[in-house]
């Protein structure tokens, strides 16, 4: 299977992605970039807006942007052409006048937010709100619950994106894979909950211990939502958000490559928002450690996902199934409405 195939442009295309959070794109400049399917998606305050667009330059082509994330000025190497504020500056625009230049624009994607997450898509097949099926409320509550990019995180994953997808919907594996890592937490069995093709697994923590001291920290936050567990929501069709307490919220992306058995992965941590008496530095180790904790599991994942071949996925339901593999299967049946309606 080519994870360049029409399934995965059509997911990208016809839906929305949860990108990015205002904290990234506070001030002119800021920009947020992401690879899929062989192009480019940049997020980028202009000096007026922020706008998501296709990372080549309306001249001929060229990239704009090369780093994952920052703060940069909009401008061409090539022939010099700038952008703020809604409009393209033309370098020596006198050689250019038997151009019709009021005609010169990126080429755009639609943004739309949710409180302080923004979401992007191509082409929409529906909106915002029908995709989100009764979410909206609780992500915008939980955009509110955190304030600053902690960690940045992003590598080529060695895996079709639909196997490295599947095994972060799935606790089944935490005690095989996770075993200093995630399995400390001592995660019990807990609930799915399904929202369209959307899913929310919460999870209250087993270690009596671990929950008394999570509560006595979370005297340090002002968290508008908070789940007192793990809980993990699935954006369909890339997009996780993953969070302990809400003391910070994981966002990861497993996106579709253009290469085969390669996934666009990205994670980022947010830290939570503090309480106006609480000194940032009192939760900073706390906030680190996650951040360490976060990156050994992906690492941990990443190993296993490299062992599972494309052609063993299919949009059929495995054949033998453990009941804390539920949202995969959900999974496998939105992905084949979703790629298969008209
Ligand atoms: S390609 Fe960008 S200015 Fe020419
Ligand atoms: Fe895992």
């Amino acid at each position: 299977m080519n994870s360049f195939d029409d399934a995965s442009v059509r997911l990208w295309n016809e839906n929305w992605h949860l990108l990015a959070h205002r904290s990234e794109l506070a001030e002119a400049r800021d920009f947020v970039r992401f690879d899929i399917l062989g192009r480019e998606v940049v997020l980028y305050h202009d000096g007026a807006s922020v706008i998501a667009f296709d990372n080549r330059c309306p001249h001929r082509g060229a990239r704009i942007f090369d780093g994952d994330a920052g703060r940069e000025r909009f401008l061409c190497r090539y022939h010099g052409w700038s952008y703020a504020k809604g409009r393209v500056f033309v370098a020596d625009k006198a050689s250019l006048t038997h151009c019709s230049l009021d005609q010169i624009s990126l080429k755009t994607l639609q943004i739309a937010w949710v409180g302080d997450y923004a979401f992007v898509s191509p082409a929409p097949a529906r909106s915002l709100e029908e995709q989100m099926s009764g979410l909206v409320p609780m992500l915008e509550t939980m955009s509110y619950g955190i304030t600053a990019r902690w960690d940045f995180n992003r590598y080529l994953y060695e895996s079709d994106w639909r196997i490295a997808l599947e095994n972060a919907l799935e606790p089944y594996h935490v005690s095989a894979i996770h075993p200093e890592t995630l399995a400390t937490l001592k995660l019990t069995p807990g609930e799915n909950q399904y929202f369209g093709y959307n899913s929310i697994w919460s999870s209250p923590l087993g270690d009596e211990r671990m929950v008394r001291r999570m509560r006595s920290l979370s005297r340090l936050f002002d968290l508008p939502h908070q789940f007192e567990g793990y809980e993990s929501l699935y954006l369909f069709p890339f997009t996780m958000i993953s969070s302990t307490f809400g003391f910070s919220q994981s966002i990861q992306h497993f996106l579709p490559s253009s290469i085969a058995e390669r996934t666009h992965f990205t994670s980022r941590l947010f830290a939570g928002r503090l309480r106006a008496s609480t000194k940032p530095e009192l939760v900073a180790p706390f906030i680190s450690s996650s951040a360490a904790m976060n990156r050994a599991v992906f690492e941990e994942d990443h190993s296993i996902c490299q062992r599972v071949p494309a052609d063993t996925w299919s949009m059929d339901p495995p054949r033998f199934w453990s009941a804390s593999e539920e949202k995969l299967i959900h999974f496998r049946r939105s992905y084949r409405e979703a790629v298969s309606t008209a």
